[in-house]
C-alpha cells in the first residue's frame, strides 16, 4: 500500500498525516498553539514558529505511531509550502525535506489552499465540475474546478471571511479564534437585531468584508458613549447579526455563480466550512436553486495535514515531485 506522510505548519497549527495511495486517512494529528496565542488576541508568528520547532518531531513520530507505519514504509513526503506565515512555514518545508533527503523519498509541495480544496474528498466522492467557496482565516474565494483546469471566479477585496469573524470577535471581547466563538455566541442571539451592510459587488464573484467591520465598530462606539459595558444578551445579538450578514452573502454569491456557471454542486471548504449558519443557508439556498451541497468534518475544515496528503495523491501518481531547494512561499499563487 503506498503511504504518504503530509506535514503541515503554516499558522498555529502543527500537522502531520499518514494517507494511503487510495485517499484512506490512516492518522491526522493536529498540535494547536489557540492556547499559546490567545492572550495576545492573535496569532504571534515568532511565537509559532518556536512552537512549531518543539512540535514537529513528536507530531510527526505520533502520526506514524497512529498509522501503525515505520519510516522505511513511506513512499513520499508532501508539505505545505505555502501561502501562509514564512516563520511557520519554514519549519514544515525544512523537516519535510530533511526527512525525504535522509530516506531518499520523493518530496511533494502542496498548495495550502489546494490541501483546502482538498479537504472535500476525504469524505466524499465526488467529481467535477463543481464550484468550491474557499473561506478560511487568510482567504476567500469562489472557484470553478473542472476536470483539466480551474478558474478562479472572485476573492474578497480586503478581508478574508475568517479574518472578518476574527476581527469582530476581538472588537466584541470575544477570545482568539474568532469565528468559534461568534458562532457560540450567536446561537443565543437574534440574527436580526441589527441590519448590517452587505457588499454585494453586483457583476462580480468578488466579497468585501470591510464595511461590515466598520459598521459593527461604528455601532460598537454609538453604544459604549450611552455608558456602561455590553450585556451577554447585546454581545450575542451583535454576533448573530454580523455572523448572518457574513453567510448571507457568501452563500447567495455562491449559489448565484453554481447557477450562472452551470455548475451541479458547491463544495465548502476552509476553516469557516465548519460555521453552522453558514451551511444552513448555503445548504437551504442550493436546494432551491437544484444545487447539491457538501462539506468536510470540522476537522478536515481548519488546518489539518489530511488534506495536503490528499491533495499531493495526484501529484504523486503523476511524479510531480519537488526538487530539495523547495522553500516556504508566504504568498505562493494558486
Ligand atoms: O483554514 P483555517 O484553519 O486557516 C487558514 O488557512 O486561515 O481557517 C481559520 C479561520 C479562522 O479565521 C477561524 O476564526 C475560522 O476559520 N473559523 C470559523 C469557525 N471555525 C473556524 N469561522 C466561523 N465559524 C466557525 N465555526
Ligand atoms: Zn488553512
Amino acid at each position: 500500500m503506498i503511504k504518504i506522510l503530509a506535514i503541515e505548519s503554516s499558522c498555529d497549527e502543527t500537522a502531520a498525516a499518514v494517507v494511503s495511495g487510495e485517499g484512506q486517512v490512516l492518522s491526522n494529528i493536529i498540535a494547536s498553539q489557540i492556547p499559546v496565542h490567545r492572550i495576545y488576541g492573535g496569532v504571534v508568528p515568532e511565537i509559532a514558529s518556536r512552537h512549531h520547532l518543539e512540535a514537529i518531531a513528536p507530531v510527526v513520530a505520533q502520526a506514524l505511531a497512529e498509522a501503525d507505519c515505520s519510516f522505511a514504509a513511506l513512499d513520499a513526503v508532501a508539505v505545505a509550502n505555502g501561502p501562509g506565515l514564512v516563520g511557520s512555514l519554514l519549519v514544515g518545508v525544512s523537516y519535510a525535506k530533511a526527512l525525504a533527503m535522509a530516506l531518499g523519498l520523493p518530496l511533494i509541495a502542496v498548495h495550502h489552499w489546494q490541501g483546502h480544496l482538498a479537504a472535500v474528498k476525504i469524505e466524499h466522492r465526488i467529481a467535477p465540475p463543481y464550484l468550491a467557496l474557499v473561506v478560511s482565516g487568510s482567504h476567500s474565494g469562489l472557484l470553478s474546478v473542472g476536470a483539466e483546469q480551474s478558474r478562479m471566479l472572485g476573492m474578497s477585496h480586503d478581508d478574508a471571511a475568517g479574518e472578518a469573524f476574527d476581527k469582530l470577535a476581538r472588537a466584541l471581547g470575544l477570545p482568539y479564534p474568532g469565528g468559534p466563538e461568534i458562532s457560540r455566541a450567536a446561537a443565543r442571539g437574534n440574527r436580526n437585531a441589527y441590519d448590517f451592510p452587505r457588499a454585494w459587488l453586483p457583476g462580480t464573484d468578488d466579497f468585501s468584508f470591510s464595511g461590515l467591520k466598520s459598521a459593527v465598530l461604528n455601532q460598537l462606539n454609538r453604544r459604549r458613549m450611552t455608558g456602561g459595558p455590553l450585556s451577554e444578551q447585546e454581545v450575542a445579538d451583535l454576533a448573530a447579526s454580523a455572523q448572518e450578514a457574513i453567510c448571507d452573502v457568501l452563500s447567495a454569491k455562491a449559489v448565484a455563480a453554481a447557477k450562472r456557471e452551470g455548475l451541479p454542486l458547491i463544495a465548502l471548504v476552509g476553516g469557516v466550512a465548519a460555521n453552522r449558519r453558514l451551511r444552513e443557508l448555503l445548504a437551504e439556498r442550493a436546494a432551491v436553486a437544484g444545487i447539491r451541497v457538501c462539506w468536510p468534518s470540522p476537522v478536515y475544515c481548519t488546518d489539518n495535514a489530511a488534506m495536503i496528503g490528499i491533495a499531493a495523491l495526484p501529484k504523486f501518481a503523476a511524479g510531480e515531485f519537488a526538487a530539495l531547494d523547495l522553500n516556504a512561499e508566504p504568498r505562493l499563487p494558486l
